[in-house]
């Protein structure tokens, strides 16, 4: 055993070598942040030509004592540094899987709920009563909202001055021709009835119109200044008074229930001939009188008539062979009847309180 000890190897006889590698090791294992942090680590003091692993090799050349004594000692270092390696790793392990705990995400969460938007009660009012007619064979058509005083008025049998014209609170345009002002907020869908026979040369006409109308007039619980009309015009060979009679009694039945009674009153609208009112049986009270109908048993719904034959003959239409009929009715109050609603204002002040219930 008289080796020469090789002097690049720590020197195994010097208890404070092991002591130095003992602390250096630990305290760098202490640093150590990642799984090939600890294989350097490992590596550097463990592996073939590790730090501890070349004590234990220059045991060899110790005398006896000595290699007892320092043997016994490193090999418990050994063991020591092993069993930290192991418990790091697992350390290592372990925070790794809490990271990625924290930053889980559960895909298959539902998300914050949406709000969910639903038409107006007026547009569901108006989808209804179209779809009704659509059902029976007239389209669907749409006019200008800023009308002429010609369609609006004039074409429609409601001259100038004529105290007929005071039934409509018109809001004019501001715009001045030849000393008058020509244009205006249409105060009802009836001036369609013009354009619509106007773009027909010849009938049939099967259409009902939908569209805003203005008034300018104060509001209360029955009257806004914009509501929404559809008016309807049927013309052709035949048509009578009974065929329009059916189709509104049809249109009641569908939207105010199959069990309806409707009835005709006289009124006057110029551009009709004979007007009239339809009324229907009050669905509240079954006619027995309550405050829907005004104790009267029957509820007015709608202005309609026969188209007047001046009006047929203005667009060129033979007023001896063709015949037609015309309603008009505001969709809001078919609303209100439907759904109780007392207050016409309710539909346009915004308030979700009273939307979302519909
Ligand atoms: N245009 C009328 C109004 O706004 C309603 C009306 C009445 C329309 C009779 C018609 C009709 O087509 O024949 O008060």
């Amino acid at each position: 055993m008289a080796a020469t000890p090789d002097p690049a190897l720590p020197m195994p006889s010097d208890n404070e070598s092991l002591t130095q590698i003992e602390s250096q090791a630990l305290s760098e294992l202490d640093a150590v942040a990642n799984d090939d942090a600890l294989e350097r680590w490992r590596v550097a003091y463990l592996g073939r030509r590790g730090r501890l692993t070349l004590v234990l090799r220059g045991l060899a050349d110790l005398p006896i004592e000595e290699r007892r004594r320092v043997g016994a000692r490193a090999n418990r270092l050994k063991q020591q540094l092993e069993a930290s390696v192991e418990e790091k790793r697992a350390r290592l392990a372990q925070s790794a899987g809490e990271a990625l705990n924290a930053e889980r995400i559960d895909v298959t969460l539902p998300g914050p709920p949406l709000p969910r938007g639903r038409l107006h009660p007026t547009t569901q009012t108006l989808r209804d009563v179209l779809d009704c007619f659509v059902s029976m064979g007239f389209q669907v058509v749409e006019g200008p909202e800023i009308e002429w005083d010609h369609y609006n008025f004039e074409a429609l049998r409601i001259p100038r001055d004529h105290p007929a014209r005071d039934m409509w609170d018109t809001l004019w345009i501001d715009y001045e021709k030849d000393g008058e002002r020509p244009m205006l907020l249409r105060t009802h869908t009836s001036p369609n009835q013009i354009r619509v026979m106007e773009q027909t040369p010849e009938p049939p006409v099967r259409v009902v119109v939908p569209g805003k109308v203005y008034r300018y007039e104060a509001t209360d619980p029955t009257h806004e200044w914009m509501h929404i009309q559809v008016e309807g015009l049927a013309v052709d060979e035949g048509i009578s008074l009974a065929d329009l009679k059916g189709t509104l009694a049809d249109f009641a039945r569908r939207i105010f229930g199959p069990d309806r009674k409707v009835a005709f009153r006289c009124d006057y609208f110029p551009f009709v001939e004979p007007g009239m009112e339809l009324r229907i049986d009050c669905f509240l009270c079954g006619g027995e009188g309550c405050r829907t109908c005004s104790h009267s048993g029957w509820i007015e719904i709608l202005g309609a008539g026969m188209v007047h034959p001046e009006i047929l003959d203005a667009v060129g239409y033979d007023s001896e062979r063709y015949t037609g009929f015309a309603f008009g009715m505001g969709i809001e109050r078919i609303a209100m009847l439907r759904h109780g609603i007392e207050d016409i204002r309710l539909f346009y002040s915004n308030d979700l309180r009273f939307l979302r219930q519909f």
